[in-house]
């Protein structure tokens, strides 16, 4: 899998030439001027730290949860915020607005609006896209959940809206999440929760890659969960799968696990291995939707022994997918708590980012820093 991180570094190399943030571009050899301040910041980066053909990532809050908060819509409304998604990502991925129920609000009607703006906001920002997602059981709207369509009907409806949406960023998403999360944690297919292979059988799920690809044949399309870091009942299923769709020609690219990890739980200590395993099958890999939450001491503030182990956590995580030659995207779940979906679904349990509430930086965006920087120069 090695030509894979080869071949994706000139297009970094492009996208990296662009500058960050409007009025940061440095200025060309005949300005004469001394390097600004800012330029030695840039080093400090999460993505200028990581080695080429190496993508950093965050989810771009908004939609979701948010909708629930008495805060605007974080993407679009906070200047600090936006600053630090130019700065710091390669790439990006909507956190819910390219799901069905924020794309296709009604059945004859579209709202890209908000995926538009991440997408072009990605583009200025030399930043990559990771779609998110086409195939799913959860945030379906209510016209197709509780519609009453003949299976005809269905078929038809996934293939238009993948067809739309698809076609619409042609060229410009780096990877799909396909399928997100279609077995449960014994490794069974979800044929009740999910509507699609409910009422079309299993088999749309290859159909939907096709469309995909037909769509946009250069983007890489992947299987997305969750609890498939270690080599389990649920990440064999995966595999067993994507065997078969692969030598069937399935436009199967990539596996990739989600990582909302606990200190509650020990570190998967073999996402490595599992990863290599993907790996050998010829397909790329990722870490898409790293967090690592916590149980909040009283004061609500953790102590430091927390935040170290919180930053191993996300240490490991990287590190083994910078040692797994096809994994090039390495996301996390949103960099600040101020946004964090961790405190909104788990009592009790927060502080699972790598930045504060204030945007101040904890062990683990030095601990991830550092580890990047020391691949870049392996
Ligand atoms: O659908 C209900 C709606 O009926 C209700 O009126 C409304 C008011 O409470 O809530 C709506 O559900 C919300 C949902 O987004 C749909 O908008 C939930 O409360 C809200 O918590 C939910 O949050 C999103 C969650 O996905 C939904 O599964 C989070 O913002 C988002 O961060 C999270 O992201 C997922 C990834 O997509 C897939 N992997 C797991 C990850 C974390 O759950």
């Amino acid at each position: 899998m090695r030509s894979l991180r080869f071949a994706t570094a000139a297009v970094a190399a492009v996208a990296l030439s662009v500058p960050l943030v409007a009025g940061t571009a440095t200025a060309g050899p005949s300005a004469g001027r001394q390097a600004a301040p800012h330029s030695e910041a840039r080093f400090d980066r999460l993505r200028s730290a990581a080695p080429e053909g190496f993508y950093v990532g965050t989810a771009v809050a908004g939609g979701g949860h948010h909708l629930e908060q008495d805060y605007p819509d974080p993407f679009t409304s906070d200047k600090e915020y936006r600053k630090i998604l130019g700065r710091q990502f390669s790439s990006v991925s909507p956190e819910n607005q390219m799901k069905w129920e924020f794309l296709h609000p009604e059945r004859d009607r579209y709202d890209f609006k908000a995926a538009d703006a991440i997408v072009a906001f990605a583009e200025r920002h030399g930043q990559v896209v990771r779609g998110h997602t086409l195939l799913w059981h959860s945030q379906n709207p209510a016209w197709l959940e509780q519609g009453d369509f003949s299976k005809e009907e269905l078929r038809a409806i996934l293939r238009e809206h993948i067809t739309t949406v698809v076609g619409r960023y042609a060229g410009r998403i780096q990877q799909w999440d396909v399928a997100n999360e279609i077995f449960d944690d014994r490794g069974t297919l979800r044929t009740q929760d999910n509507i699609w292979i409910r009422e079309l059988g299993p088999g749309i799920v290859a159909d939907a890659f096709r469309w995909v690809h037909e769509a946009d044949p250069k983007a890489k399309l992947f299987f997305n969960d969750y609890g498939v870091e270690s080599v389990n009942a649920k990440s064999n299923a995966y595999y067993a799968l994507t065997q078969d769709l692969l030598a069937q020609g399935v436009p199967v690219h990539g596996f990739s696990v989600q990582a909302h990890l606990s200190t509650r739980y020990g570190f998967p200590g073999d996402l490595e291995q599992n990863l290599r395993r993907f790996d050998a099958l010829g397909l790329e890999t990722a870490v898409t939707e790293l967090d690592v939450r916590m149980d909040l001491p009283e004061s609500g503030v953790p102590t430091d022994a927390q935040q170290k182990q919180q930053a191993d956590y996300y240490r490991r995580a990287l590190s083994a997918c910078l040692a797994v030659e096809g994994c090039n995207s390495f996301t996390i779940w949103g960099f600040t708590d101020k946004y964090s979906w961790v405190p909104v679904f788990f009592q009790g349990e927060g502080s699972a980012t790598v930045m504060t509430e204030e945007f101040d930086r904890k062990p683990a965006f030095y601990a991830l820093r550092s580890t990047l920087k020391a691949a870049r120069e392996d």
